[in-house]
């Protein structure tokens, strides 16, 4: 795994990551906004990165803080799956949802990908039913999920 510094301003950076990928780079991963610098990159910056990268290599976008963005839906990658990009965008419960410990989270990805992760993960049996129930009744709530916002 080859490591990539940050920024003098504890960013990542994201023309160095692309300049470090050669022949044996099999996933570039990003973290944003990031744990443990608390930092995000510029959008724009991020889906032409996304763009353009994902076409050599696969990108794997780690969102577990994208609800504490100002605007999580703005900051989101997961328009570049949409578009057909071969990036994964994880998402977890642990954070906002303050599910740490049941190990709830998802994917979003291009079909072919989600059936190569399916290979070498235990698929549903990966959450246990209590869990996946919690998660669901969580994501609805909207009142909670405003107060966590509004209280982090
Ligand atoms: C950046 C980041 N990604 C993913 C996770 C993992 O979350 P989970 O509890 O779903 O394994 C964490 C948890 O600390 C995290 O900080």
């Amino acid at each position: 795994m080859e490591k990539v510094p940050l920024t003098a301003e504890y960013k990542l950076d994201l023309d160095a990551m692309e300049k470090a990928i050669d022949a044996n780079t099999k996933l570039v991963y990003v973290c944003n906004p990031n744990n443990p610098t608390a930092t995000a990159v510029d959008i724009a910056k991020l889906q032409a990165f996304c763009d353009r990268v994902s076409k050599k290599v696969m990108v794997m976008v780690d969102e577990a803080y994208i609800d504490y963005m100002p605007d999580p839906a703005a900051a989101t990658m997961i328009g570049g799956v949409k578009k057909g990009q071969n990036i994964i965008v994880a998402r977890t419960f642990s954070k906002l949802y303050g599910f740490a410990g049941l190990r709830v989270g998802y994917v979003v990805a291009l079909p072919d990908t989600i059936k190569k992760l399916e290979s070498v993960t235990p698929g549903p049996f990966s959450i246990s039913a209590p869990a996946t129930h919690a998660a669901i009744a969580a994501y609805q709530d909207k009142e909670f999920l405003g107060g966590a916002r509004e209280n982090q």
